[in-house]
């Protein structure tokens, strides 16, 4: 069915394949079947119909909260993967998530410890040809997200629509632009959940390529995950019937996909090992303060090599911000007239220059080789989340 679709597209002369192409295509990216009308139940058999992908899932350990029993349930092995299938009519796009779940948990009416299941899509508001793809933790300053989130409620679907520009940035749309539903199948003992959405919303697009950016995220309640604790997909991409796949973001997004674009993970680990874990902590190697950076643990597993590329080579390119700054205080100063110390600045991952410009603290590494840059993102592509991390 995929090849047949490529031999469509290159035919078509719409994009010139070749293996970093076939091989992006192949492993990134959901087909959309094309429909009448986009069903809204996800029981609807036409779902059936469309081609299904599946995407990892990984356990997101870069937001730490104050829980040591959802903590401990984190390092268990989570969902793994979640199967998507898509479908576009004229004029809306719909995708139906799977997943596996062994019990159903519900948005709770009083009980502050209960947690429901729950599951989002991101999409980047600007996307295609001559666009990076925003961070996949709910965005980044630059290059905002449209987020869609559903949580089950004992009556119905509780659904909501924000914007994001990072964590702790959350905007929500006053008039959701979306249809959201999820049901559990007891039998099978899985989640169905759809969102369909026009593919043209005040302010968002989604005709801007014909491949739209799209992250996964599920929340499991019996884990407590909520809010940043929850199981994330890398970005990947929902092929649309049209316009025309689009050969200069194709290539693009598939750097990394053909054999020899990435090096030796031997190698990239010596250098990590010696240069990157002054800030990150990397599994087997916790020297860094936790906060100092961000936490490499699963960087394989939710960023794309071209992502990991920029990452090293031009950190003002995309800058995150810091998950939980204030949870560290600088005592060498004094406290403010309420008693409160200033936060440590050590804990800001970025630094606001005098005239406003916001810069990453991560230094630009512009003096390793295109070879060595190889290596570490082929270092960095095996972590996975599996290996433990050392407890906190
Ligand atoms: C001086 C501290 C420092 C050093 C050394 C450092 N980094 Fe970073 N890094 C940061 C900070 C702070 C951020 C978050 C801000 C940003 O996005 O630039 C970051 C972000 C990243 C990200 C993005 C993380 C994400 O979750 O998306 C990657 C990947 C990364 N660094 C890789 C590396 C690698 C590889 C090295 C070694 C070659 C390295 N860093 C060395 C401080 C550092």
């Amino acid at each position: 069915m995929r090849a047949a679709l490529l031999l469509v597209l290159v035919g078509a002369g719409s994009a010139r394949a070749g293996p970093a192409s076939d091989a992006f295509l192949e492993s990134e990216t959901v087909t959309a079947s094309p429909a009448q009308s986009v069903p809204t139940t996800p029981g609807d058999p036409l779902w059936m119909k469309a081609p299904v992908a599946s995407f990892r899932v990984s356990a997101q350990r870069s937001v730490r909260l104050n829980d040591k029993r959802a903590n401990e349930l984190l390092g268990q092995p989570g969902f793994g993967e979640v199967r998507v299938r898509a479908l576009a009519s004229a004029t809306e796009l719909g995708v139906l998530l799977t997943w596996n779940d062994a019990s159903r948990n519900v948005l709770p009416a009083d009980d502050t410890n209960a947690y429901p299941d729950a599951a989002a899509i991101e999409i980047p508001s600007v996307f295609g040809a001559g666009h990076r793809l925003p961070y996949v933790g709910m965005g980044d300053v630059e290059l905002p997200v449209r987020l869609y989130l559903q949580r089950k409620a004992p009556k119905g679907t509780q659904a909501n629509e924000y914007v994001a520009a990072g964590f702790g940035s959350l905007t929500r749309v006053p008039r959701i632009q979306a249809t959201m539903a999820m049901e559990y199948d007891e039998q099978l003992k899985l989640w169905r959940a759809v969102f369909v959405r026009p593919l043209q919303v005040e302010g968002h697009a989604l005709t801007q390529s014909s491949l739209v950016p799209m992250a996964f995220a599920v929340w499991d309640g019996a884990r407590s995950e909520r809010g940043g604790y929850k199981q994330l997909s890398a970005w990947r991409f929902v092929l649309l019937p049209r316009p025309a796949l689009d050969a200069a973001y194709v290539k693009y997004l598939s750097w990394g996909y053909a054999p020899g674009d990435l090096g030796d993970p031997a190698k990239g680990r010596a250098i990590a090992e010696t240069v990157c874990i002054a800030c990150h902590r990397l599994p087997g190697k916790t020297v860094a303060s936790p906060g100092i950076a961000p936490d490499l643990f699963d960087i394989g597993a939710i960023a794309s090599p071209i992502y990991l590329r920029e990452s090293i080579t031009n950190p003002n390119g995309v800058i995150i911000h810091a998950v939980n700054p204030n949870a560290h205080y600088s005592k060498a100063s004094p406290p403010d007239k309420n008693g409160a110390y200033p936060n440590a600045d050590a804990y800001q991952w970025s630094t606001t220059l005098p005239g406003g410009k916001i810069v990453s603290k991560m230094p630009p590494f512009t003096m390793f080789t295109p070879e060595q840059v190889g290596d570490l993102i082929a270092y960095l592509k095996t972590l996975d989340g599996t290996k433990e991390p050392e407890p906190r």
